[in-house]
């Protein structure tokens, strides 16, 4: 039996997209039986349906301020479509402790950083600013404090000279493609995972020259 997986955007949806095409291969442990969207125009929310899930908004400005209210009715339907986990990709909403504890355990989060480094938003820029070596990306489980959840999965990549904020959040999202697919499949299996081997460290000795006197 497939593990039933809902996942929660807000905009563009490729972290989201990866996951409806890993779960389209019969041997992925999990299916995606529903997309949801605070935001009707969400571009992923087109891409959800051309690919056969059903995909549908729940405007959080019908709400006003009542974010319960808003959380309820995603809950409602997360559980009407028979849920099991709730993946958070590009979900651009602060969550009450009320979904959150609802769903403690069963709800997972990729953000931009290698956490706990760079929480919240902007992560690339802050990064490039920190004179980092390594970015990368984290799967976590979602708790009450905001990107502070135990982590899943980590994926590096290296900053190189010359890199913009475009550049590196580019190759970070090409990670992000494939850790987050893998970490649910993980968390789906009941946790085991494929453990990678020392060989596949990432390290990143930048040329470095002492500054003159
Ligand atoms: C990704 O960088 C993700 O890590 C962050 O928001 C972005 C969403 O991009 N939480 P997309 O909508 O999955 O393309």
């Amino acid at each position: 039996m497939k593990t039933r997986v809902a996942i929660l955007i807000s905009g563009r949806g490729s972290n989201m997209e990866a996951l409806i095409d890993a779960a389209s291969d019969p041997a992925y442990p999990a299916e995606i039986v529903l997309v949801l969207s605070n935001r009707p125009t969400a571009p992923g929310l087109e891409i959800a349906r051309g690919a056969g899930i059903r995909a549908e908004a729940v405007d959080h400005r019908q709400f006003g301020s009542d974010r319960e209210a808003h959380e309820a009715a995603l809950d409602e339907m997360l559980r009407a479509a028979g849920a099991e986990l709730v993946c958070l990709a590009g979900y651009m909403r602060l969550l009450t402790p009320r979904l959150v504890d609802a769903w403690e355990g069963r709800m997972l989060n990729i953000h931009p950083s290698l956490l706990p480094a760079f929480p919240g938003l902007h992560t690339h820029t802050r990064a490039l600013e920190a004179g980092v070596k390594l970015h990368g990306c984290t799967v976590h489980l979602v708790t009450r404090a905001m990107d502070e959840g135990p982590i899943l999965a980590q994926a590096a990549v290296p900053v190189l000279p010359g890199d913009t904020e475009d550049t590196l959040a580019a190759r970070v999202l090409r990670q992000e493609h494939n850790l987050y697919p893998a970490a649910l499949a993980a968390v789906a299996r009941g946790g085991s995972s494929d453990v990678p081997s020392e060989a596949d460290c990432l390290a990143n000795p930048l040329p470095w020259r002492a500054s003159r006197p």
